[in-house]
């Protein structure tokens, strides 16, 4: 009967891990697009193998211990007791824990390691959303990187509020930015693609809304892209888009956003340049749609309740100008 119940709970077990195993889940830190992070993923599957082995053998202890009961005197084993506990439980633990240990250590160095030919981008996490700026290259902009593929990138990385963290799982680890420290990033994408990037550390009410994309590009599509940003938006071509900048600049919205090449020079919220380049208004909290823009406009505490955009009462005609002017910005 007693045997009976230790199949049972065996399998189980057994049924659980298999069905864990199925749910897979997301594994985009292992899915790695970039050096940063294969070398963590690399670093994650020893622990992993380790971990299991240990698992597998104690397990299989544990199982065979309970097949085997309490029945008849117990068989006489060439290994002495205390030479199993040595074994078991000193020099095989601390061999692993010493493999670890250098691995781990290793692997940090490769991913600190810096590089003379890096290209600095400057981050700063703000309430709710990622301030980037490209030092020497007139290049600000928000929620969004561009990096070249096979050059590495080196990302400092600031906050002026609270703590955030920067992490994009497919290329790199993660790091915090803390107010009053200027941390580093560094890593090399090694395929061009989008790829999106989460604040890791609790920081307030729209902590969801607080994502951001890595767009990687071939060196030639990121040079364009470069000399695309760092050139101020043409003046409006329609009468639309002109009422809706003169609006721009008399509203609010100048104080608190920067349009370069314009009047509009507010430092609270992003910078809005290359506004219509951008996939996500809100650090992703809705789709840049000039129906989301709209909606954005008069009720942004409805979208993203907290931020500090504020909702603005204005006519239907107004809203329309903004809109136009705002989707002019590239
Ligand atoms: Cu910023 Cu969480």
């Amino acid at each position: 009967m007693s045997r009976l119940r230790h199949a049972a709970a065996f399998a189980w077990v057994l049924a659980s891990v298999l069905a864990l195993a199925a749910c897979s889940g997301s594994t985009e830190a292992l899915d790695s697009h970039g050096s940063e992070s294969r070398h963590i993923a690399g670093l994650w599957w020893l622990m992993f193998g380790l971990a299991a082995a240990v698992y597998v053998v104690v397990a299989g202890f544990i199982v065979l211990a309970a097949v085997r009961g309490r029945r008849g005197k117990p068989a006489g084993s060439r290994i002495s007791p205390s030479m199993f506990i040595i074994v078991g439980g000193l020099v095989v633990p601390t061999l692993i824990l010493l493999v670890l240990a250098v691995v781990t250590v290793t692997t940090t160095n490769a991913l600190r390691k810096p590089s003379d030919d890096a290209l600095r981008i400057e981050v700063t996490g703000e309430r709710w959303w990622w301030d980037v700026r490209y030092p020497g290259r007139q290049i600000v902009t928000a929620n969004e990187l561009h990096v070249p593929v096979g050059q590495p990138i080196e990302i400092g990385l600031v906050s002026d509020n609270v703590i955030h963290s920067f992490w994009v799982p497919e290329l790199a680890g993660k790091v915090d930015t803390i107010p009053g420290q200027r941390n580093v990033l560094r890593f090399t994408a090694e395929k061009p693609g989008t790829y999106l990037g989460v604040c890791a550390e609790f920081c307030g009410i729209q902590h969801a809304h607080m994502g951001f994309r890595v767009i990687a590009q071939s060196p030639g599509a990121f040079e364009r892209w470069a000399t695309a940003a760092a050139t101020p938006p043409l003046q409006p071509d329609s009468e639309q888009t002109a009422q809706g900048q003169v609006l721009f600049q008399r509203l609010p919205c100048a104080g608190c956003h920067t349009v370069r090449g314009t009047e509009a020079r507010g430092k609270v919220g992003p910078d809005l340049t290359d506004f219509t380049t951008r996939a996500t208004i809100g650090a992703g909290a809705a789709e840049n749609t000039p129906k989301n823009l709209a909606r954005w406009i008069r009720e942004a505490q409805s979208i993203k309740p907290g931020s500090l955009m504020p909702d603005l009462t204005l006519s239907d005609d107004d809203v329309a100008a903004l809109v136009s002017y705002l989707q002019s910005l590239n």
